[in-house]
Formats: C-alpha cells, sequence, structure tokens
C-alpha cells in the first residue's frame, strides 16, 4: 500500500512548501501543494496526518566512526545501536570509514567493515575508505574502491606512526581522484608539530586531558588545511576538509573558495556548541569526555563557524560521531592525555542541536539547515538526488519534524552505547516524530521500529560517473 503524508510543510534546500507526499515502492512519488487544484486522491493509501509538522529529507551524517578500532580499543556504537541512535535522531543515511592498515589491500578493508554492518545497520549507510599507504598498488586500489561505490578516501596529516601518512602520498591520491572522480576527505592538522608539543608537555608532567587540546593550536589545523588546499589545487583535485574547528582554519578555507578553487570543508555540532572555557577548564579527569581531534577551541571560534555555515564557507555538519566510555574508554589515559582514546559521541543529537542553536536561534534558515544536514552531504559524497532532498525519484527518507517537541538531552535517556553525553542537559526545541527510511516507518515517538539490519550499502557515486 502506497504512504501518503499530508498537511506537512514540506521542507528542502530551496523550498518550503505546504504539500502532500506520496510514497510507493519506497520511493518518493509526487508531491503537491495544498493549494493546487485537486490534492492526492487518499483512496486506497495508508495516509498520515503531519499537520503541524514539517516533512524534512532524512538527515545525512557524512563522518562517523561505528566500530573503530583506536587507542587500544574499539568505538563503543557498533553498527547496530549507532544507526538505531542515529534514526531515533533523524538522521537515514551515514557514511562511516572503512581502515586500510599498512599493507592491507583497500579490499581487505572494505570486506571487513561490510562485515561489521551487515545484519546490524537500521539505515542505509557509504562507506569512506582511510588510507593509510598506498604501496605498490594503492592507486589502482583506489579506483576499483571506486567501482565498489567507494567514492571518497580519508588521508590523515596528523597521528604519525598511526594514520599520518605523508605529502607525497597525499598528492598521489588526491591526483588519482582528479582521474577518477573520487573525493579526498582531510583531516587537516600538522602532527609532526603537535608530536613535539604533546611530547614536551608529557616531560614536563602536564598530564590532565586538558593538554591534549593545548598542545594542539589552531595553527597547526590552519598550516594543514592551506598545505591540503594547495596540494589540491597542484594537483587539480577537489578537497574536503573533515571536522573543521576553528577561525584560523576556516579562513584557509573561505580564501581558498573565493579564489574558486573547489575546497569544501565540515563542522561538528561540538565545535560549535562547546569550547575550552566551558568543558575544559583544566579541573579533572572529566574532560577526557572531550578530547577528540581536532580539540575544542576558545568560544570566540564558534560564531566564526555558525557565520561560516550561514555564508556557505562551510558546507556541511557532520558528527565525527566517535564514541568511547568514560568508566572504562577514556580511563586509558588517567594518567596520560596522549593515552586516551579520541573521539566523542553525537550521531543522535546532531539534528536537534543544529535546529533548536541554528534555526531557532535565528542563525540559519530553515532552508539552510536542511542543506548542510542533508543535500549538501549528499551531493557531496555521490548520493543525491536519491537521498538528502524530496523531490519525485528520491528514495522516501523522510523526518516528521515536530517544531515545538521540548527535549533535554541526557546519557539516561539517549539511545548511543555510550555511558556519558557531551551535550548533557541541553535543552533542545524541535525533534524527530517519526522518520521512514525508504518508505517504511523506522521510528515513531522517539522509539525505534524498524528491523535491525535493513540498512542497505550505498553505492555512491564519483564524479563524472
Ligand atoms: O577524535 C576524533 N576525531 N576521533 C575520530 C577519528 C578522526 O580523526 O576523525
Ligand atoms: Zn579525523
Ligand atoms: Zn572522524
Amino acid at each position: 500500500m502506497a504512504l501518503l503524508i499530508q498537511n506537512g510543510t514540506v521542507v528542502t534546500a530551496d523550498s518550503t512548501l505546504a504539500a502532500d507526499v506520496l510514497v510507493d515502492g519506497g520511493v518518493i512519488r509526487e508531491v503537491r501543494a495544498l493549494d493546487s487544484v485537486a490534492r492526492i486522491d487518499p483512496v486506497g493509501h495508508e495516509v498520515v496526518d503531519a499537520r503541524g509538522l514539517l516533512v524534512l529529507p532524512g538527515g545525512v551524517d557524512a563522518h562517523t566512526h561505528l566500530d573503530m578500532p583506536f587507542g587500544g580499543t574499539y568505538s563503543s556504537d557498533d553498527f547496530e545501536t549507532g544507526t538505531r541512535a542515529a534514526a531515533i535522531g533523524g538522521t537515514t543515511t551515514i557514511v562511516d570509514f572503512a581502515i586500510q592498515s599498512r599493507g592491507m589491500k583497500m579490499r581487505t578493508a572494505l570486506d571487513t567493515w561490510w562485515g561489521k554492518a551487515e545484519g546490524k545497520a537500521c539505515i542505509d549507510y557509504g562507506l569512506h575508505m582511510i588510507i593509510t599507504d598506498l604501496g605498490a598498488s594503492g592507486l589502482e586500489d583506489m579506483d576499483s574502491m571506486v567501482g565498489e561505490g567507494v567514492a571518497s578516501f580519508k588521508l590523515f596529516m596528523a597521528y604519525p606512526g598511526v594514520l599520518m601518512v605523508d605529502d607525497a602520498t597525499i598528492f598521489r591520491a588526491l591526483r588519482q581522484t582528479a582521474k577518477n572522480g573520487a573525493l579526498v576527505c582531510m583531516h587537516a592538522e600538522n602532527g609532526s608539530v603537535i608530536d613535539v608539543l604533546v611530547q614536551e608537555a608529557l616531560a614536563e608532567g602536564k598530564r590532565a586531558p586538558v593538554y591534549h587540546a593545548l598542545t594542539r593550536p589552531t595553527v597547526a589545523e590552519a598550516e594543514a588545511v592551506q598545505r591540503a588546499i594547495a596540494m589540491a589545487e597542484m594537483a587539480g583535485a577537489l578537497v574536503y576538509i573533515v571536522h573543521l574547528s576553528s577561525e584560523d582554519a576556516l579562513n584557509q578555507v573561505r580564501e581558498a573558495r573565493d579564489r574558486g578553487l573547489p575546497a569544501f570543508a565540515e563542522t561538528c555540532p561540538q565545535y560549535l556548541l562547546l569550547s575550552l572555557e566551558d568543558q575544559m577548564p583544566g579541573k579533572s579527569f572529566e574532560e577526557a569526555k572531550y578530547v577528540f581531534t581536532p580539540p575544542l577551541r576558545k568560544k570566540a571560534n564558534q560564531q566564526k563557524l555558525w557565520d561560516g555555515l550561514k555564508h556557505d564557507h562551510l558546507q556541511v555538519v557532520s558528527t565525527d560521531h566517535c564514541p568511547f566510555c568514560f568508566a572504562d574508554q577514556k580511563a586509558l589515559g588517567r594518567d596520560d592525555f596522549s593515552k586516551i582514546p579520541n573521539g566523542g559521541p553525537g550521531i543522535e543529537n546532531r539534528m536537534q542541536l543544529i535546529y533548536h542553536h541554528g534555526v531557532n536561534a535565528g542563525r540559519l534558515s530553515l532552508n539552510r539547515f536542511v542543506e548542510i544536514t542533508a543535500t549538501a552531504p549528499a551531493r557531496i559524497f555521490g548520493m543525491y538526488p536519491k537521498k538528502g532532498t524530496i523531490a519525485a525519484g528520491s528514495e522516501a527518507d523522510l523526518v516528521l519534524w515536530d517544531p515545538e517537541a521540548e527535549h533535554t538531552i541526557s546519557a539516561a535517556t539517549h539511545h548511543m552505547r555510550v555511558d556519558y553525553s557531551m551535550f548533557e542537559g541541553f535543552r533542545v526545541r524541535g525533534n524527530a516524530r517519526r522518520v521512514y527510511s525508504r518508505g517504511e516507518l523506522i521510528v515513531d515517538g522517539g522509539e525505534f521500529v524498524g528491523r535491525v539490519g535493513r540498512g542497505k550499502y550505498l553505492r555512491r557515486d564519483a564524479r563524472g560517473r
């Protein structure tokens, strides 16, 4: 039976329309304005009344780390718990990261991550490939990954000895994407400089979590962003800066875009809403909850990032969801901040936080909210218009969003498998009431009602394919 969502306000990146939406076979068949001469005939359809609700495209979170090995442990959400929490928060697509370890074929990494997601994912998922080593066949491997729908690669300019690659590797990878249409995502921080600062801090007995942040200056981020963009320019390639956190780094992206370069960047709710002053005063080990990279920055950066989102100097808000439990995982670094697993949880709260602090606060229009949380990531990562919009022919990933629903974020009630919330006690107005994935109701009133394992792998398009 087809589904007819009546009387809602349908919001896309470029329009807001009182309309009915007809869904059949998992696909949107028609969006018809309420003031049309005739309404869509409801006979024979399951009818849902969305009066007073916004009908949004399902959120697309292009940066998550589920079941990821890091710092001697694994991120605490797997593809089941993480994607369920995502769905409850109104996200219907994620792009996670497979990791090619040194000497490993990318194919092996892809098989491993498919194995992690198979039978567990509750929403549709794509995969980026993290490259740690190009070896003899790495460039051909990149092409074969593109053939498997892995249309983006992440490279690290930080974490020496673990994930960091040299500039030659970055340049070669960028040049390959200029040919095969894929996109390089860059973790841009100068890892070599940071390593010196970390070793010095430890030698001086500075071991508390706050030193994680104090040994990663914004200039180390800005320098790497500038270098990444310069290498992309020389390679004739696009580049996407992940988890951008500071005004200094943003300035580099803005200048490049002003010159017409195809440089893109995302930021994350933690950089928009949390700060060094508020979360990391340097008083206790509790601050390990906020150890991720890049680190929290001084508060003055926040408004610059919001402005960057408004003016399209930043294109996307993703979460960089990479949860580690405080009690037994963050605790690995109790006596040494450099051993605290890096990452924080957020997959469930992105839409609520950006809606409340963006739209309700008057910083973002409703359409820009949709664009940065769904449409732009779908476009940039080769999933549009299948995902990220509401139009005839698109997959019916839809959120019935209650703009008046009040919610207090807390680890006591969230669905992520992690024992704390970075946004504990944050009150938000606006929340997902119902969530559909390919036309199937998967969340109703804050509860997941879908089938675990129903999520499908998304073969994403490279540019020009
Ligand atoms: O601290 C972070 N961001 N952990 C996840 C890995 C990464 O660099 O994105
Ligand atoms: Zn990163
Ligand atoms: Zn990440």
